[in-house]
């Protein structure tokens, strides 16, 4: 597994995505992952599957620090006592004592920034979170959000058919790092015939060319989602080739400003 080190920790590069997954399935998906080698996992208080995740980390019984959990507050309770409520309800849920990254999940302008990330970094400061970040910001709402507040991450939609070169440049001004969300575009990279023809060289699939161009760059990490044993570990399989710079460039002028998720805030996203 590849790190990037922030705010004194290391966060495995490839985490597991859990969104769509509830129930049995979510667990089970969870422990086969464990059992794969993901040590990263992302979920989120409406994904309505906190319990399921720590269903599937109890059977897969591994060390809580092993683990880097990843949850998120939704956009409606991000006023000081929401957010309170809703990381104390994520953590019994997760069955934790705190998890290592905490994201608003979507921006919302109803809500002063300064005030939920007061309020986010004095949870931060009662041992509760052990980093703070976001999730779903453009650069420039970014930029003050790291003014505000040690804010290390930004999660987005990112892979190779959309560049989100102002939100990369943004978070890298602040020491911070981006997660790669839809990092397969929902699959959609599956036919596409330049990761195809790469992928054949290293005997790799188009999805694990696309995961291994986001994880080689710097300050990238990415959480591929799989509710398939056979996916989950294939998408892991990523740690035993490198792409050459040609490949990398090659890979970067795919990006044709595609994007899968709708935006939830109403904020216009940068420009590609
Ligand atoms: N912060 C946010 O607002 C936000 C938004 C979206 C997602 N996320 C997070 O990011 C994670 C990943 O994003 P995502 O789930 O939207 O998209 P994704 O990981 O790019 O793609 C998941 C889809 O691709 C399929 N798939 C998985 N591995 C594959 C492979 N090797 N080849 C072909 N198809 C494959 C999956 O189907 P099967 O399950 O059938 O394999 C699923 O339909 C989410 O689970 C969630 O944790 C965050």
């Amino acid at each position: 597994m590849d790190y990037i080190t922030t705010n004194n920790t290391q966060v495995p590069r490839l985490g597991f995505g859990t969104y769509k997954l509830t129930g049995d399935q979510c667990a089970d998906a969870v422990e086969e992952a464990i059992f794969v080698g993901y040590r990263h996992l992302d979920t989120a208080e409406m994904y309505k599957n906190e319990e399921a995740v720590a269903t599937g980390l109890r059977r897969a019984g591994v060390d809580r620090g092993d683990l880097f959990i990843t949850t998120k507050v939704w956009m409606d309770n991000l006023s000081p006592d929401g957010l309170r409520r809703s990381l104390d309800g994520s953590l019994e849920r997760l069955d934790t004592d705190y998890v290592d990254l905490w994201l608003i999940h979507w921006p919302n302008p109803a809500y002063p920034l300064q005030e939920s990330l007061a309020t986010m970094r004095q949870l931060q400061q009662e041992g509760k979170v052990r980093s703070l970040g976001v999730s779903n910001f453009p650069s420039n709402l970014f930029r003050q959000a790291a003014s505000l507040a040690p804010v290390v991450c930004n999660q987005v939609e990112y892979h190779p058919y959309l560049s989100q070169r102002n939100v990369l440049a943004a978070a890298r001004e602040h020491g911070a790092f981006v997660t790669a969300y839809a990092p397969i575009a929902r699959g959609n990279v599956q036919d596409d015939p330049v990761l195809k023809e790469i992928g054949a060289k290293y005997d790799k699939t188009p999805a694990q060319v696309a995961l291994r161009w986001l994880i080689q760059q710097s300050d990238v990490a990415a959480i591929p989602k799989s509710g398939r044993p056979e996916r989950i570990r294939e998408n892991f399989n990523i740690f035993d080739f490198a792409l050459s710079e040609e490949e990398m460039n090659r890979i970067n002028s795919l990006a044709r400003g595609e994007r899968l998720i709708v935006s939830m805030s109403g904020l216009p996203w940068d420009e590609e």
